[in-house]
């Protein structure tokens, strides 16, 4: 009764085994994937209008919810801080403060896409 359900275990074993190795050997020959998403501002532009632009004017400094954020390709955000991809996007994950954070509503596309689109305001 038992003998049958050996090779079989041992069939499943060896085809998981195949199976882990060649994902393994497919995510090792494009080991920094995730970082090199990029960004698109005619995108960007769009998740702006969705997502930000109820709290941030992008054509100005005025004041809505957050600050208006015109300016950011000279460098510096509103508050004077630099404005670094790195800082843009942490900015976006995290919200400071009273915005809130959009780490789980944006996809890391988007999320590069926005930055794109301030990148250029
Ligand atoms: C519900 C309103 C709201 C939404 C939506 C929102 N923000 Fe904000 N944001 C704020 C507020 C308020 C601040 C100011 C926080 C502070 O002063 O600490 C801020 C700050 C910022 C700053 C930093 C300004 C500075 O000088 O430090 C950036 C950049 C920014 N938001 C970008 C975005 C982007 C990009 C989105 C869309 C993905 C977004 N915000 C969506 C309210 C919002």
């Amino acid at each position: 009764m038992r003998k049958p359900v050996l090779p079989s275990l041992l069939f499943c074993g060896l085809a998981m085994a195949g199976a882990c190795w060649c994902v393994g050997g497919v995510e090792a020959q494009e080991p920094a994937q995730e970082q090199k998403i990029k960004g698109d501002a005619v995108r960007g532009k769009a998740v702006f209008e969705a997502t930000c632009e109820e709290c941030h004017d992008a054509y100005s400094r005025e004041e809505r919810v957050g600050p208006g954020l015109q300016g950011l390709k000279a460098g510096r955000l509103p508050d004077g801080r630099p404005a670094t991809h790195e800082k843009l996007i942490d900015i976006v994950n995290n919200g400071p403060a009273e915005m809130p954070a959009f780490k789980d509503r944006l996809s890391e596309q988007q999320k590069e896409d926005v930055v794109a689109f301030l990148m250029t305001l």
